[in-house]
C-alpha cells in the first residue's frame, strides 16, 4: 500500500528573520547578535566598523519585497510559511517596557499577507539571534533575567498576533547552543559546560513558560519546540561503537526529553557529573518545566557515523564535528546525504514521544548557476529533495503522524553558519553575490515549477 501525505498536509518552506529580512537598522530595530556575526555562525562575532554594510544587513530584502516573495510561495501552492521575528525589531534593546510599535506593525503587514493566501505563519520566536544590548550588559542567556525579559518579548507578540498567528516555534534549534555560544546564548565563544548548560537551562525554562503563555493567550494554537536532529550510526558493529552512537544521539534527544516530557532525563546527571557541570536548578524551575510543547519539530539535512575510536574523527560539517559515512555522498559544502535518515528520525521520535512531528528544515545547500537562457537548472536540489520526501511518506506509512514540511530557505537568503549568499537553498534565485553585489531580482529556478507539482499532487508525483 502507497500510503500518501495526509490531506491536510502543511506544505511549504521556511526562512528566518536574520537571514532574509535585511532592513537591520530600519523602523527603529536594534541590533543583535546576529549583527555581529557577520561572517556567520562558524566564527567568532566582530565589531561593526561604522559605516560598512554586511551581508545580513540587506540579506535578500525581504523586508521590503515580501509582497512580492509571498506571492511566488502563494504560486507554489505554499500552506504555510516559516519565518521568525526579529526580538530586536519589537524590543530594540530587550529590556525596554514597551514595544517598538512600527516593529509590530510591520509583522502585522507581513502575516496579512500570507493570510490573504491562506498561507498559515508558522512562527519562530527566536533563531539563533538576541538583542546586543542584553549579551553585552546582561550576560545574555547566562543571566537569569533574560527568561523575564523573553516571556514579556513572547507575551507581547502571542497577544498582537494573536487572531492571526496559529503555529508557534520556541527557539530555532535549541541544542546548537552546545557548540555556538554567542548567537543564540550571547556568551563570549568558547564558554565552559558549566556557563553554557546553565544558560541552555534558563532558555529551557523560556521555552516552557512561553509554551504556558501561549496556552493561555491562544487556547486554539500549536506551540513546538525546534532541534537540529542528526542520526547517529554506528560506524561499525563493534558494541563501542554503537555505545558511542547512543551517547551522540543524547546530546540532542536531551533537548525533545525536555521539552517534550518536561524534566531532565536521567542519562544527564552522569553526563553532568563528567563534566563538571553543577546547575542551579530551582524548583519553580521544575515546575514551569512540566508544561510541555503540543508538537516537536526538528531541522534535518545529513545524519553522521559515530565511531569510540579517536582516530576517525574529522571535521566535515558546519558546527557538529562529523564523520563520514562511507555510503553516502555529500554536498559541496561536506553535508552527508542521506534520504533514508529522515525515516530513520521519524520513526525513532514517533516511537519515543508520540507526539505530533512537523519538519521545519530539510534542504540542500549548492551553487547555482543562470544559463544563458535564464533558466536555472537545479536538478541536484529536486533529487534531495524528492528522496527525502519519499522518505518522509515512507514514515507515515510506517505509521509516524507528520504534520508538515518546510523545506530550508524557501528563498535564497545568507547561510547561517559561513554568512555566504552563494550557499543557495531556494525554489527562487536572488540576484546577490557573497559582496553583496547584484540586483536582488527574483528568478524562478526548475525546482519552483517541481515543488509546485509535488504540493499539487499532495505528494503523488514523488
Ligand atoms: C539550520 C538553521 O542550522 O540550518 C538555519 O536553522 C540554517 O538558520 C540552516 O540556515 C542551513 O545552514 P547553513 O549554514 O547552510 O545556512
Amino acid at each position: 500500500m502507497k500510503k500518501t501525505f495526509p490531506t491536510d498536509f502543511l506544505w511549504g518552506g521556511a526562512v528566518a528573520a536574520n537571514q532574509v529580512e535585511g532592513a537591520f537598522n530600519v523602523a527603529g530595530k536594534g541590533l543583535s547578535t546576529s549583527d555581529y556575526q557577520t561572517r556567520g555562525l562558524l566564527y567568532p562575532p566582530t565589531e561593526r566598523a561604522a559605516g560598512e554594510l554586511y551581508i545580513k544587513d540587506v540579506a535578500s530584502d525581504f523586508y521590503h519585497r515580501y509582497p512580492e516573495d509571498i506571492a511566488l510561495f502563494a504560486e507554489m501552492g505554499f500552506k504555510t510559511l516559516r519565518t521568525s521575528i526579529a526580538w530586536t525589531r519589537i524590543y530594540p534593546n530587550g529590556d525596554e517596557t514597551t514595544p517598538n510599535e512600527a516593529g509590530l506593525a510591520f509583522y502585522d503587514a507581513l502575516f496579512d499577507e500570507m493570510l490573504k493566501y491562506n498561507i498559515q505563519p508558522l512562527i519562530t520566536l527566536s533563531h539563533y539571534e538576541m538583542p546586543y544590548h542584553l549579551a553585552k550588559n546582561l550576560g545574555g542567556w547566562g543571566n537569569r533575567q533574560t527568561i523575564t525579559l523573553f516571556e514579556r518579548y513572547a507575551t507581547t507578540v502571542f497577544e498582537r498576533y494573536q487572531h492571526k498567528v496559529k503555529w508557534w516555534l520556541t527557539f530555532n534549534e535549541i541544542n546548537a547552543a552546545l557548540f555556538a555560544h554567542f548567537g543564540p546564548l550571547g556568551l563570549p565563544e568558547g564558554s565552559s559546560p558549566q556557563d553554557v548548560y546553565q544558560a541552555v537551562h534558563h532558555q529551557l525554562v523560556a521555552s516552557a513558560r512561553v509554551v504556558k503563555a501561549c496556552h493561555r493567550i491562544i487556547p486554539d494554537a500549536k506551540i513546538g519546540n525546534m532541534v537540529a536532529a542528526m542520526p547517529q550510526y554506528p560506524l561499525t558493529c563493534h558494541p563501542d561503537d554503537v555505545l558511542e552512537a547512543q551517547r551522540k544521539e543524547r546530546e540532542w534527544l536531551f533537548f525533545f526529553d525536555v521539552q517534550a516530557r518536561g524534566e531532565y532525563p536521567s542519562f544527564m546527571v552522569r553526563h553532568f557529573e563528567q563534566q563538571n557541570v553543577l546547575l542551579e536548578i530551582t524548583p519553580q524551575d521544575r515546575e514551569d518545566l512540566r508544561e510541555t510543547v503540543d508538537f516537536l519539530s526538528f531541522s534535518y539535512y545529513m545524519s553522521s557515523c559515530a565511531s569510540a575510536d579517536p582516530e576517525q574523527h574529522k571535521v566535515t560539517g558546519n558546527i557538529l564535528n562529523l564523520i563520514t559515512n562511507p555510503h553516502l555522498t555529500a554536498s559541496e559544502w561536506g553535508w552527508q546525504i542521506d534520504p533514508a535518515g529522515i525515516r530513520y528520525l521519524l520513526n525513532m521520535l514517533w516511537d519515543r514521544y508520540q507526539k505530533p512531528l512537523f519538519i521545519v528544515e530539510n534542504g540542500l545547500g549548492a551553487k547555482d548557476r543562470i544559463e544563458e537562457d535564464g533558466s536555472i537548472r537545479d536538478d541536484y536540489r529536486i533529487a534531495y529533495l524528492n528522496d527525502h520526501l519519499v522518505q518522509v511518506r515512507e514514515a507515515i506509512a510506517d505509521g509516524a503522524q507528520v504534520l508538515g514540511y518546510t523545506s530550508w530557505g524557501a528563498i535564497d537568503l545568507v547561510s547561517a553558519s559561513t554568512a555566504e549568499m552563494s550557499k543557495r537553498y531556494g525554489y527562487i534565485y536572488v540576484d546577490r553575490d557573497d559582496r553583496g553585489q547584484g540586483t536582488l531580482q527574483r528568478h524562478r529556478k526548475q525546482s519552483f515549477g517541481w515543488y509546485q507539482q509535488v504540493i499539487a499532487s499532495a505528494g503523488a508525483n514523488l
